[in-house]
């Protein structure tokens, strides 16, 4: 029973880079919280960030056969990759793709992921409690077996 925390461009900056639009909060937090909720359930979360798309392919295929559920901020590749995209297509692991900002209300080209269709469904504009909401549905998910 173990969850993959994945974290793509940028967000290894979380806490320092834009606070006003994405909070204080730094991805060793986020870390921390999710660990904590996910204790409760008897499930193992792990955590890998990338700013380099290939090793984020990677772990994604990694990830087939390990792992009951992923929680993906793919950051700014989540408008542009058609490889990650491929990447979910290929495994059997279910996806959940989170945004802390609301993407919707900020520029054009951040309306549109090219991720979102592949995936199980999308947590956007929720801060960082997205991160956990996505947890919590993935555990939920594991005591219902
Ligand atoms: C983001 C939104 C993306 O548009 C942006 O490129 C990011 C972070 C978010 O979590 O709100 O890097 O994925």
């Amino acid at each position: 029973n173990s969850i993959l925390l994945l974290n793509g461009p940028n967000l290894n900056r979380l806490g320092k880079r834009e606070p006003g639009i994405y909070g204080s909060e730094t991805l060793e937090n986020v870390e921390a919280k999710l660990q904590n909720i996910l204790k409760a359930y008897n499930v193992n979360i792990d955590s890998f960030q990338s700013n380099h798309e290939g090793e984020l392919i990677d772990k994604i295929h990694q990830a087939d056969d390990n792992y009951m559920g992923i929680i993906f901020n793919p950051g700014a590749y989540t408008h542009t990759s058609i490889a990650l995209r491929d990447a979910i297509s290929s495994i059997d692991v279910p996806v959940v793709e989170v945004h802390i900002s609301n993407v919707h209300a900020r520029e054009s080209f951040r309306h549109h992921s090219l991720l979102a269709a592949v995936c199980e469904g999308q947590i956007v504009g929720l801060g960082t409690k997205g991160y956990e909401l996505a947890a919590e549905y993935f555990a939920s998910k594991i005591q219902e077996r």
